[in-house]
């Protein structure tokens, strides 16, 4: 995991009143964990103009709530340079979705069933294909 952390493109961490209420990540994933993720979601066409993944973000349970997830969402996308992003997330996580839907993001594919539990994930896209 530290490697993973060192190799991101970039950490967020969000503090109110020097309080860390909230991380997020820009990450480089490896090509094969994307594409796996592309071809889980059907959308295995789409895949090579995505290399930078938005993720790990967490707000602890005592300030969810507040839109502080917004705020870490929007500041990784300041460190993309424009780049297209991908992400995933449970699709029972509305906050999460309603997150990157606020900054432009838009569902793609078909949700899938994740291998490490009982749920199901899907892949969001940043900018949509069809807004290029
Ligand atoms: C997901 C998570 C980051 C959200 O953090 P948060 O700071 O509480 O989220 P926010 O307060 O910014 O809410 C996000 C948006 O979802 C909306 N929202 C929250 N709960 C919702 C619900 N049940 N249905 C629909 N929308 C909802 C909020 O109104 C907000 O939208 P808005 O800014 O347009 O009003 C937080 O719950 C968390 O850390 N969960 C555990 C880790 C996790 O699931 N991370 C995501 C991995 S991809």
């Amino acid at each position: 995991m530290e490697d993973r952390a060192r190799a991101a493109r970039a950490l967020v961490f969000l503090y109110v009143d020097r309080v860390l209420v909230g991380v997020a990540a820009l990450k480089r994933p490896t090509a094969t964990y994307r594409d796996g993720k592309f071809r889980a979601a059907g959308v295995s066409a789409l895949k090579s103009t995505y290399s930078l993944e938005l993720g790990w973000v967490f707000v602890p349970p005592d300030h969810r709530g507040r839109h502080y997830s917004r705020v870490l969402v929007s500041a990784v996308m300041s460190q993309a340079d424009n780049a297209p992003l991908f992400a995933t997330t449970r699709s029972d996580n509305p906050a999460m979705q309603r997150s990157l839907e606020n900054v432009g993001f838009a569902r793609a594919g078909k949700a899938w069933k994740s291998k490490r539990g009982d749920y199901e994930l899907v892949l969001y896209l940043a900018p949509p294909p069809n807004s290029r």
